[in-house]
């Protein structure tokens, strides 16, 4: 009925425009006409989506899984996806640089130009609740929640971080575990090294190794420099007084925080001097290459070293970073629907499938993580990840800095300003006070 309406009007005005030419009406009047008729099909295109919800046909979702182990698990989800709505043209829109350095620059800019893709990849906790809910730029999603049936199989630790005011923002696809030490076991073995437990036995593990010409700690760029520092951070001040730098009741000034700031310090004398120009996936595939003995990853890093056809225990081997056993140094990617969504159907079918069982367990096995939801069948995952999973259970979970959990945007920047400089002088002070004043500034010791 309201088809035919529009039609009828259409065909008017179509005929109109035939009367007008054909009266020598002029070029001008037909050209209106036909943009009327223009803006009534458009009119009508409008409404239809607004009734329906958005059109169906495309769906694009915006990530930085582009690299070794990260896109093979996107492309696994992906295709669960391509099978259950086969109608829907995916996009894969990810943009290349770990921990989304290059990507979430480029997802800032668009949504400043109001032009948002259907969902993106964004970090449970401040970096989803300080930044997007903050903006307005997302929709709750309770009522995909209460239909699937999510709040029974997703994990009670995780929804108060992707919520605000009893609105749920986010769908966890999985959670990756930080405060991972990868090693090479045959340099270990060779050079008679048990795998350290404690800051002091790493320490005298990597005096040995550097000793013998061995490299012993790979690193890359800086945000990994950064993921290195969080996990120091963690070992030296151990979970309670780690969690309480991010509430602010344990000042950055502190001696506690000298001493946390000293190990790094410390550690980072046995990195590789070309740091700064690898990706995080290059200064892993060091271990396993055999040209350093250490490297402090989140285990997407076993996604990568699975890709490369490595085997778990011969060609590398994990642990928790030594001083945080016990501790689970945890981050959870999720997806998000944006207020005008352009194609919000197909993107709340996105998060269907990010959600469900079948997504999870396609994606997490290859992308190294375990699923977010707690029901995903164990066997289908490696031994590195089962041992995950069993941490995730009985371990103290705290929050990872570099993948958004414990600080916002803005404070999270100042501090890997303040890293940047401490990188290149190496001035514990200094980097103290700037770490003291970032919390003043922009985190909770304003
Ligand atoms: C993290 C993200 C992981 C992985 C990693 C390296 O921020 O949560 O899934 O992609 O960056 O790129």
């Amino acid at each position: 009925m309201f088809k035919k309406t529009h039609w009828t009007i259409l065909s008017l005005l179509l005929v109109l425009s035939v009367i007008l030419t054909a009266c020598g009406g002029g070029a001008t009047e037909a050209a209106e006409a036909t943009e009327a008729g223009t803006e009534a099909t458009e009119a009508q295109a409008a409404t239809e989506e607004e009734t329906t919800g958005g059109s169906m046909n495309q769906v694009e979702v915006f990530s930085w899984w582009t690299g070794g182990g990260e896109a093979a698990g996107l492309e696994a989800m992906i295709g669960v996806f391509r099978q259950r709505y086969p109608d829907i043209e995916f996009i894969n829109a990810a943009v290349a640089g770990g921990a989304g350095t290059n990507a979430r620059a480029v997802l800032a800019t668009r949504l400043q130009a109001g032009d948002p893709p259907d969902s993106w990849q964004g970090h449970a906790g401040q970096e989803l609740i300080g930044t997007y809910v903050a903006a307005g730029q997302i929709e709750p999603l309770n009522f995909l929640y209460e239909q699937e049936g999510w709040l029974e199989v997703m994990p009670e630790t995780l929804i108060p971080l992707i919520s605000q005011d009893g609105n749920i923002y986010s769908v966890p696809v999985n959670i990756h575990r930080a405060n991972v030490l990868w090693y090479n076991p045959t340099i270990l073995s060779e050079n008679g090294i048990a795998v350290p437990t404690t800051l002091d036995e790493w320490f005298a593990a990597m005096d040995a190794l550097q000793a013998a010409g061995v490299t012993p700690l790979a690193m890359g760029e800086q945000w990994t420099a950064m993921h290195l520092f969080e996990t120091i951070l963690l070992a030296s001040l151990g979970p309670d007084a780690y969690n309480q730098l991010w509430t602010g009741e344990l000042g950055w000034d502190s001696p506690e925080v000298t001493v946390a700031l000293q190990n790094f310090d410390r550690v980072l004398n046995y990195t590789n001097s070309d740091a700064s120009s690898l990706t995080w996936q290059d200064a892993a595939q060091l271990v396993v290459n055999g040209d350093a003995a250490f490297n402090v990853m989140g285990d997407w890093a076993e996604g990568y070293f699975r890709e490369l056809g490595m085997q778990p225990n011969v060609d590398y081997g994990w642990a928790p970073v030594p001083g945080t056993n016990g501790t689970f140094q945890f981050l959870s990617d999720s997806f998000v629907l944006p207020v005008n969504a352009p194609h919000r159907d197909a993107a709340i079918a996105w998060l269907i499938v990010a959600g469900s069982r079948e997504g999870q367990e396609a994606f997490n096995p290859v992308k190294g993580s375990i699923c977010a939801r707690t029901d995903c069948d164990r066997s289908l995952f490696g031994e590195y990840l089962q041992s995950a999973m069993d941490d995730w259970a009985t371990n103290v979970v705290v929050g990872s800095l570099t993948h958004g959990v414990v600080a916002n945007d803005s404070w999270k920047t100042e501090i890997n300003n303040a890293l940047g400089i401490f990188l290149a002088d190496r001035n514990v002070a200094n980097f103290q006070a700037a770490l003291t004043q970032a919390c003043a500034t922009s985190g909770p010791c304003r």
